[in-house]
């Protein structure tokens, strides 16, 4: 049988094998998918002996995806453009690709729930590795502007700076920011320490859509934040995790998986 796995430390909480094992099971592909958790200084020899033993692919999460981008031997478009890997392939040639699929989960995630994205203002919160990863993807939507706003100005310049001949990008810190936002995308970590993007409540419109890549059993804080203050409508990051996946599971296996029933599932054993 095929094997794959997700690196990561921790890597307990991770949700991959049961979005891939029900990704196989839904289509019929003969596979194994394990959780593997290199100390934190261990990931290089985890992954040898991972392809050694056999392994097919997999995914990697934090904090290791600069770790796999490095590793890597070839990598597509979109994984030099986020600088990190989130999917590993050892080809039918032996060499090991690295992709990142984390902005086509986001993408196909926020079309899901808002409609096309074309000519629309993004603003992203977070000037970090998990906004990198999807701004390349966010770009290819022909986006009416994306602006990236940072606690630490200059990581939102930088990030400006690099993706500027994609698309129409820039950046601004909390205090200067003003204007109206279809989207507002929240790649802060601050959720996972119960904090709060100090965004001002006044760009929170009734007309406004917000997203936030980390999910909860029950609302994220963000989520929540822009509830209350009679956002149009909010998402969590859940179906971007499944999107993700359902993108690395094409890259290895060459086929789509459906993801309505796996994210039901998720879902009701997040809420239990
Ligand atoms: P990741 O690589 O997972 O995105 P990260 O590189 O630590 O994680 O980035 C986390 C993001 O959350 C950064 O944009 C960070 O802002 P800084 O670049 O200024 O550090 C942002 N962030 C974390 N805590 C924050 C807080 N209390 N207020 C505003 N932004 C915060």
């Amino acid at each position: 049988m095929d094997l794959y796995a997700v690196f990561g430390n921790p890597i307990s909480q991770s949700k991959s094998p049961f979005i891939h094992t029900l990704f196989a099971r839904q289509t019929q592909q003969k596979l194994t998918y394990r959780a593997i958790e290199p100390a934190e200084d261990g990931f290089p020899q985890a992954l040898d002996v991972f392809f050694k033993e056999g392994g097919k692919g997999c995914n990697i999460t934090a904090p290791f995806k600069e770790q796999a981008y490095q590793a890597a031997r070839q990598h597509t478009e979109r994984a030099l453009l986020a600088g990190a890997v989130n999917t590993l392939k050892l080809t039918d040639d032996g060499i090991l690709l690295g992709d990142n699929t984390d902005g086509a989960g986001l993408v196909a995630d926020l079309i899901a729930h808002f409609g096309d994205l074309s000519g629309l203002n993004i603003l992203l919160l977070g000037a970090g590795g998990a906004a990198r990863g999807v701004i390349g993807p966010l770009l290819e939507q022909q986006l009416a502007q994306l602006l990236i706003v940072n606690r630490t100005l200059v990581k939102a310049q930088a990030l400006a700076e690099r993706f500027a001949d994609l698309g129409p990008i820039s950046a601004s810190s909390y205090d200067a920011l003003s204007g109206d936002f279809d989207i507002i995308i929240n790649s802060t970590s601050t959720g996972l320490k119960g904090q709060l993007p100090p965004l001002k409540p006044e760009l929170i419109k009734p007309t406004s859509r917000c997203y936030d890549m980390t999910y909860a059993a029950d609302i994220t804080p963000f989520n929540r934040w822009a509830a209350e203050l009679g956002a149009a409508k909010t998402v969590d990051g859940l179906g971007m995790l499944v999107g993700q996946a359902a993108e690395s599971f094409v890259v290895w296996r060459g086929i789509r998986p459906g993801s309505r029933q796996v994210l039901r599932e998720l879902r009701r054993n997040l809420s239990r």
